[in-house]
């Protein structure tokens, strides 16, 4: 399984374990805007090329706005577009205050900000804090001299002593001028957590990319210029901010070694358990301190965490428990992405139950651009579409705000490199065969059936676009009424207006039918969904909504026209919302 998937899947069993208690938000009219909010993921190396150059760019998003606003997106958030080696495609910044040249310049951004701001989409931003690229320049002064004004500003250390008892054989491949990595953290991305540095004679830390050194939290002057730099985007206007890898500003201060796991991880390393390099409680200090200054600014900006957690305690963490004061809206990784997350209609309901736990709003997310798609995930090869019709059904009918990817909403598909050589990503070079990389679920948006799919005018797109474009597209999609991206756009308008589906509660029925998933979201005018999550016909029980119905959405026309549940069989992955008829 991919690395960072593993990752994400810590323990999801332990959600299962907890009991419902349901936190239902009162309606109120006040609401702000991202409670209810549909929030697009944008890769701009993607998403559309305007200038030819085989890459996407912020012009190219500025072009596609109209398609956006049809779904009904609320919001994007567009994954780093700042200045950046691209090492890690943007993860690694050089500069938090401009915009790649390869993507546009900060006019094309203000104007990508004014045309969506006329379509009624917000902008979020991508803000990495755990690091930056080392050629920003505050590495690059700090690197240069153990005396220099920044040389606190990252994570470093003198090593130990090559011949120190116990040091690990990871640290002993790192070893430089007699000296070892002072513990055996590991990175991310393989090897050792540590590299050094003849200048300093010293080793820094990276979660990360060796170019993704650490800033050291610890210091108030990087939390003060790591604000300013969010100030800087708020001033020009953005909604606010998805946190990546906010669980992991800390490190311990003893740098005690992190406990090994049996076997080794898909980079061929020990497995961690990283007890003393993520997830430290320092980290929540910052982040109220975050909520506080991004709460100065009017109009409701957000704060939205890459937060994999194992549980929904730990997750609720990042709310700031009952005291609400830190993310609004921590991303649950736990519904889409948990180890062992699959298409059944038991997993959903336990998990969408436990998920309401929480002391604010849920955040569902099944798709992203570190993780294979989830057509893929919850596919069978056979019945992808109607899956994934059930799956966004999930998505939009929960109580919740609702997160998706581009190319989700048509169905794009993962396109894992068949051939090492064809590799963009560092870590599927590294990590050959076990670990592929993250190309796959990268690929260039699916605009149309012509020539790139209509992303470039350049025959040499950045990853190539993947060979079904030709029918899972915008253009041809739009023309299908029965396709994904009706489905899409459909529900997204429905729980746009409906009270129940923006705050009732969700009340979960037939809770022992292994193939159908059945909820009611409770209001003064409730909503039916049903969801047949197997491949053949199930009885539907007309005891969950008696009397006569109107259907709201359903993914099998057979179903459009029936005024009452009684004697009903729901189709094979049918997903069928329906509210009493008067
Ligand atoms: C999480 C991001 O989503 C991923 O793409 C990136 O590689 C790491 N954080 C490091 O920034």
């Amino acid at each position: 399984m991919p690395l960072l998937r593993r990752l994400a899947s810590r323990l999801a069993l332990a959600c299962l374990l907890l009991t419902p208690m349901a936190l239902n938000a009162a309606q109120t009219p006040t609401d702000p805007w991202w409670k209810h909010a549909l929030i697009y993921e944008i890769y701009p190396r993607s998403f559309g090329d305007s200038n030819g150059d085989g890459i996407g760019d912020l012009n190219g998003i500025t072009a596609h706005l109209d398609h956006l606003q049809e779904l009904g997106v609320d919001a994007i958030w567009i994954a780093p577009m700042y200045p950046s080696p691209q090492i890690d495609f943007g993860y690694d910044i050089a500069d938090y205050e401009s915009v790649d040249p390869k993507y546009g310049n900060l006019a094309d951004f203000d104007r990508l900000l004014k045309s969506a701001r006329q379509r009624h989409i917000r902008v979020i931003l991508d803000m990495v804090l755990n690091h930056t690229s080392d050629k920003h320049a505050w590495f690059v002064e700090s690197a240069s001299s153990r005396s220099n004004p920044k040389a606190d500003w990252y994570v470093w250390n003198d090593g130990i002593d090559a011949s120190t008892p116990g040091i690990t054989p990871l640290q002993k491949r790192f070893a430089h001028d007699g000296k070892v990595p002072p513990n055996n953290w590991e990175s991310v991305f393989g090897g050792s957590a540590w590299e050094w540095v003849p200048a300093r004679k010293q080793f820094y830390y990276h979660r990360f990319y060796v170019q993704q050194p650490d800033l050291n939290w610890r210091n108030p002057a990087v939390e003060k210029a790591m604000f300013d730099t969010m100030r800087f985007w708020l001033d020009r206007g953005v909604a606010g901010f998805r946190l990546d890898a906010i669980s992991t500003l800390f490190e311990d201060p003893q740098l005690r070694n992190d406990p090994e796991r049996p076997g080794t991880n898909d980079q061929g390393d020990p497995n961690l358990h990283s007890l003393y390099s993520d997830n430290l409680p320092e980290v929540h200090d910052v982040i109220r301190r975050l909520r506080a200054m991004v709460d100065t600014y009017p109009d409701d900006r957000v704060l939205i965490g890459e937060t994999y957690t194992p549980d929904v305690a730990e997750l609720d963490k990042w709310y700031g428990g009952e005291r609400r004061d830190e993310l609004q809206l921590p991303m649950n990784m736990l519904v889409g992405f948990g180890w062992q997350a699959r298409f059944d209609a038991n997993w959903f309901r336990t998990t969408l139950e436990s998920s309401q736990q929480v002391h604010g709003q849920p955040l569902l997310v099944f798709d992203n651009h570190d993780n294979p798609r989830s057509i893929d995930r919850f596919g069978d090869g056979s019945h992808d579409v109607q899956r994934a019709k059930v799956i966004a059904t999930v998505l939009l009918t929960s109580r919740a705000a609702a997160l998706t990817y581009y190319g989700a909403p048509i169905g794009m598909a993962t396109a894992t490199p068949k051939r090492r050589e064809d590799v963009q990503d560092p870590i599927g070079i590294t990590g050959w065969p076990r670990e592929k990389g993250r190309d796959g679920e990268r690929t260039p948006m699916q605009w149309t059936p012509g020539p790139q799919a209509g992303f470039s005018s350049n025959t040499h797109t950045w990853l190539p676009v993947t060979p079904d474009y030709t029918t899972v597209n915008v253009q041809t999609e739009d023309a299908d009424p029965e396709s994904l991206l009706h489905w899409y756009r459909q529900l997204v308008a429905l729980r746009r207006d409906n009270p129940a589906l923006r705050d009732g509660a969700m009340q979960f029925l037939a809770r022992d039918n292994a193939q159908v998933l059945v909820y009611r979201r409770e209001g003064a005018k409730p909503v039916l969904v049903m969801m047949n999550f197997s491949g053949s016909a199930q009885a539907i029980d007309g005891k969950w909504q008696e009397g006569a119905v109107t259907t709201l959405a359903a993914s099998d026309a057979s179903l459009r026209k029936l005024t009452s549940l009684q004697g009903v069989q729901l189709p094979p992955y049918a997903a069928w919302v329906v509210t009493p008829a008067h």
